[in-house]
């Protein structure tokens, strides 16, 4: 049997593939992927049966985004999202996810009010949910939050830029870190990873402020409408896989018309439930 000290995260049969070897992704390997200029791959995600296909296609972050609050529950926007509603969805995604690692959104309340509190509510979804690490919007304002954090043992990924729980604020869906801007960015991610952040994810920025601050932090840092400059990437899943209806950012590729797919196969099975084809004898328990 294995000791629990084995160090059994990673084989290093093949130096140039050693991303693909690892056997659970942590922050040390996405570190390491910043440091040797190699990119990563984050999906959001929110059930079991996503979080394996994802797992099993190699996505190295899984992360359960508020986005949920649109995703999952319908709601407008993700400020109504609540703590006891994503640590179920946490446990389904960590409970499947064999490689990948698996990181939270601390939602909207559960965090801005002292360090003590965006303890308590990550404690619960980490011990509750199983998550690996949970991530937090926010400004420098945050640095004290994150180093309390850190030093209770949990891994914090800081979320700078466009940060949708505060739309009111930011005054609607507006593109972050253009002209003065940009320095305020760079001063948030540098404050965040010093405080210990082990990631920056930056949210719908201007280009030019994305690679100062990738430049000027020394953690690996996630875009989201950021441009290609950072180490890895994220989208929320049904935007990319094209099972979002309507409109979806323009920082959004569409690898797959899911919303098509999945009509086609939803009205081919009401004509056949309509017009008697279905269910067909080798459907039938005969006896
Ligand atoms: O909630 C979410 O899905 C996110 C991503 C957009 C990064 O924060």
């Amino acid at each position: 049997m294995a000791s629990y000290l084995q160090d059994t995260d990673h084989t290093h049969s093949d130096a140039d593939d050693w991303l693909s070897s690892v056997r659970r992704v942590r922050t040390t390997h996405l570190q390491r992927c910043r440091d040797r200029g190699q990119r990563f791959s984050m999906l959001t995600c929110y059930d079991a049966l996503t979080a394996a296909v994802f797992d099993e296609a190699g996505i190295e972050v899984l992360l359960i985004g508020d986005s949920a609050g649109n995703t999952v529950y319908g709601y407008e926007s993700t400020v109504p999202v609540t703590l006891d509603e994503l640590i179920p969805l946490t446990r389904a995604v960590s409970s499947a996810a064999n490689r990948a690692m698996v990181i939270v959104d601390l939602p909207f309340g559960s965090y801005e009010q002292s360090p003590a509190q965006a303890i308590a509510s990550s404690v619960r979804l980490m011990k509750e949910g199983g998550a690996h690490a949970v991530k937090m919007e926010g400004s420098a304002y945050y640095a004290e939050h994150v180093e309390a954090m850190v030093q209770a043992g949990i891994p914090v990924m800081a979320h700078i830029g466009f940060t949708p729980q505060a739309t009111n604020t930011l005054g609607g869906f507006r593109v972050q870190g253009r002209d003065d801007a940009a320095e305020r960015l760079l001063v948030d991610a540098r404050a965040l990873a010093e405080a210990g952040a082990f990631a920056v994810l930056i949210e719908m920025t201007a280009s030019p402020a994305v690679e100062a601050v990738v430049d000027g932090v020394d953690v690996p840092t996630v875009g989201i409408g950021a441009g290609g400059s950072t180490t890895g990437q994220v989208l929320v899943w049904q935007d990319m896989m094209g099972l979002t209806g309507g409109k979806v950012p323009r920082f959004v590729k569409k690898y797959a018309d899911l919303r098509s797919v999945i009509a086609d196969a939803a009205g081919a099975y009401r004509k056949d439930v309509l017009d008697g084809s279905f269910p067909a004898p080798e459907h039938v328990f005969e006896d």
